[in-house]
């Protein structure tokens, strides 16, 4: 719905109505015997529990968790917390996109565009001069780009949400860039190619709302990995592509996370690796700090002791 109110803004005694994404709804009886259902909505700026009366056990089972529904209630307060009294709620239907549903309303999503950050990218891979890196990278969009597009690059700490991969992996491209001018030694179309797939096996490991669970594969094998698969299996779609590249390449996927207690396989051994490796990180780390200055709860000079950092971070 145009002009639905976002979720951060809601406050107790008002009505709403319009689109909500349903994260979790389970039936509960009451003290009374009564079943009612618990549920989490939310939208792409924050999420509130909610609560439906008097409802039948057919009407819950027919709701699936991480749906987009259309949702009319009011905004409650209990126990000093906004609660959502759902009065009705139904499934998205097709005609909800003449009615201003979009689904990137409903989740965090970048506050760059897409499609300009998709140009730049695009402009930088027509940088590379070595054909099978340019052959391989075109494999891989022509499949992946839609996805690359639109997933995050985690669940929380960095680019948790949508378009984040690609806002991230740009990011990281562009220091790069900078660092094969500053070391002129580094194979530059290694480094870029390399920058560019790093985290290409998030598509696997994540699901496009950030805030959905990883997928089984995910979990248990994880992006490092399944980023080497998703390059592997391209690599042998091109005639001749010579072995020494695809494992130089392949050694700064399985190392870009520098360490093993990070999740690598391998320690970086090749300058092209160590760099980046350290871009990787310090992306990471920089935009990290950002958004934990702007998130804490203390809204002092200090922000809170952060786990990550191992301290308070100055604001300044
Ligand atoms: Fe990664
Ligand atoms: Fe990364």
């Amino acid at each position: 719905m145009r002009n639905q109110q976002n979720l951060s803004q809601v406050k107790a005694g008002d009505n709403f109505k319009g689109f909500l994404m349903l994260y979790k709804i389970y039936g509960k009886t009451s003290k009374i015997g009564k079943l009612y259902a618990n549920l989490e909505l939310g939208d792409a700026t924050g999420t509130i529990e909610g609560r439906w009366w008097d409802i039948d056990k057919e009407i819950i089972e027919n709701f699936s968790e991480m749906q987009p529904v259309a949702i009319k209630g009011s905004i409650e307060e209990w126990q000093d917390k906004l609660q959502f009294k759902v009065e009705k709620m139904r499934a998205i239907c097709e005609e909800d996109e003449l009615h201003g549903f979009d689904f990137a309303l409903l989740v965090p999503t970048t506050p760059y565009n897409v499609d300009e950050m998709w140009g730049e990218l695009i402009d930088i891979i027509t940088e590379i001069a070595e054909p099978n890196l340019q052959d391989l990278l075109g494999k891989i969009f022509a499949r992946y780009e839609e996805d690359f597009k639109s997933f995050p690059a985690a669940h929380r700490l960095h680019h948790s949400y949508r378009g984040g991969l690609l806002e991230h992996t740009l990011s990281v491209v562009k220091i790069v860039k900078n660092l094969c001018e500053h070391f002129p030694r580094l194979d530059r179309d290694l480094v870029l190619t390399g920058a560019i797939l790093h985290d290409i096996g998030k598509i696997k490991e994540y699901r496009e709302d950030p805030r959905q669970s990883s997928t089984m594969s995910g979990e248990l094998i994880g992006h490092v990995v399944q980023g080497w698969e998703i390059i592997l299996d391209e690599y042998r779609q091109i005639e001749y592509f010579p072995e020494n590249l695809l494992i130089k390449l392949g050694h700064i996927i399985l190392s870009h996370h520098g360490k093993y207690e990070y999740g690598s396989p391998k320690l970086p051994k090749t300058a092209e690796a160590i760099v980046v490796n350290f871009a990787d990180d310090l992306d990471a780390k920089v935009s990290l700090f950002y958004s934990v200055i702007d998130n804490d709860k203390d809204k002092g000079e200090f922000t809170y002791y952060n786990q990550i950092f191992e301290g308070r971070l100055y604001r300044g």
